[in-house]
């Protein structure tokens, strides 16, 4: 977070030399230095810890870290640390959402962190009786789960309640649908699983099949808006209103037509898994999440829109992802790098974490959509693309 309220004027860190940048980038966090360097030394992770996380460990894989400041949700302004190769993605969060700053910035919603476990049970002789009788066990499973589960009672989540679906030929789930608060689950929710598996299936007459955590967290969605007067949205080369019809158009060509609607998910999910990487999250289960998420209605849709206003006065954008992330637990407490994005980020809880990470894809699909609706996406890209190879890539 960063409390520059004081000083609007967000520092261009852009055109600072990396070691300057760190100075700033300590400044503005309330951080020293030295943790940054300490953390990134090692590209944020250090092979004695690699080798402790991983099987057959050999060393490490960079990427750049990178921070867009100034990224405003819900009145505070952010230093989002971002982990990505992609060389102008860093540089599109920052420009949005310098530009949805001059107008509010982001406002987000989230729901609390409700994940579900499935038990899965096949040769159920009597599928609607076996339903009927773990429906009415409901209270003892909900205790069950809880006492497999103590820490994060104490924490004020746990199981709340249970559902079951009859899935065919003898084959019937159930999901414990149970509250992680700031852990983004799996481990809770797979110990939930395998504690109460074995009395499901007596309850429900059949062979016990597969208990693990659902990352489809359709309880757990984040939403996030953007209004944006036209104005905001010009340069010396666009007029506002020309960009805004520009991104409403691409808005209606995604929703409209799938294989457009992969690749601008895709610029959305640019912003988000950087976030998630940089803070140490899972990104293939926030991915397998959104795009299972993209397809509900039955075909493949955009995660987020665009809108002129009716008077043409504003641009309004909004995203909505389940987003299952966590602020302890998992690979956070060992690895530096992400601990290091935590606190430059110094968000309380995995809903602040997601709101940021969703704001951070909303601002990476209006760059995108921007971009692609006015000058086309190669200028600026290959601009930066340029740059990484001509500085320091071998040929
Ligand atoms: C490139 O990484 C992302 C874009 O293709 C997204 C989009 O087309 O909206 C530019």
């Amino acid at each position: 977070m960063m409390t520059d309220d004081s000083n609007p004027t967000l520092p261009s860190l852009r055109t600072l030399p990396l070691p300057k940048r760190r100075d700033e980038v300590a400044r503005l966090a309330g951080l020293a230095r030295e943790e940054i360097e300490r953390a990134l030394a090692t590209g944020g992770l250090d092979c004695d810890t690699a080798d402790a996380m991983v099987e057959n460990a050999l060393g490490t894989l960079a990427l750049p870290f990178g921070v867009a400041p100034g990224v405003r949700v819900n009145g505070v302004d952010y230093l989002v640390p971002m982990a990505i190769e992609e060389p102008s993605v860093v540089a599109a969060a920052s420009h949005a959402s310098k530009r949805v700053r001059s107008a509010g910035g982001f406002k987000a919603t989230v729901d609390p962190s409700m994940m579900v476990a499935q038990i899965e049970v096949h040769d159920v002789a009597d599928p609607a009786g076996a339903l009927l009788r773990i429906e009415e066990a409901q209270t003892e499973l909900v205790r069950r789960a809880n006492e497999a589960v103590q820490g994060l009672v104490a924490r004020g989540g746990g199981a709340k309640r249970v559902s079951t679906r009859d899935l065919g030929d003898g084959m019937i789930v159930t999901h414990v649908h149970v509250d992680c608060r700031d852990a983004m689950g799996a481990n809770l929710l797979n110990t939930v699983a395998e504690a109460l598996g074995a009395r499901v299936a007596e309850l429900a007459g059949g062979t016990l099949g597969l208990r693990i955590l659902s990352n489809y967290c359709d309880e757990r969605i984040t939403r996030v808006t953007a209004s944006l007067p036209v104005d905001a949205l010009g340069d010396s080369r666009t007029k506002g209103i020309d960009a805004a019809r520009g991104i409403a158009r691409a808005s209606l060509f995604a929703e409209r037509d799938p294989y457009r609607a992969v690749t601008h998910n895709k610029g959305i999910m640019n912003g988000v898994d950087a976030v998630v990487l940089a803070t140490g999250n899972d990104w293939r289960a926030v991915e397998a999440g959104a795009h299972a998420h993209a397809s509900r209605s039955g075909a493949y849709r955009p995660l987020a829109t665009w809108r002129l206003s009716d008077d043409e006065r504003s641009l309004e954008g909004q995203i909505e992802i389940p987003l299952a992330l966590g602020v302890v637990g998992g690979a956070l407490r060992a690895h530096p790098g992400a601990r290091l994005a935590l606190a430059l980020l110094r968000v309380t809880s995995a809903a602040e974490l997601a709101a940021v990470a969703a704001a951070t894809g909303l601002a990476t699909n209006l760059a995108a959509l921007r971009a692609l609706s006015t000058e086309g996406i190669q200028r600026g890209h290959m601009a930066l693309h340029h740059r990484a190879t001509a500085a320091k890539l071998p040929r």
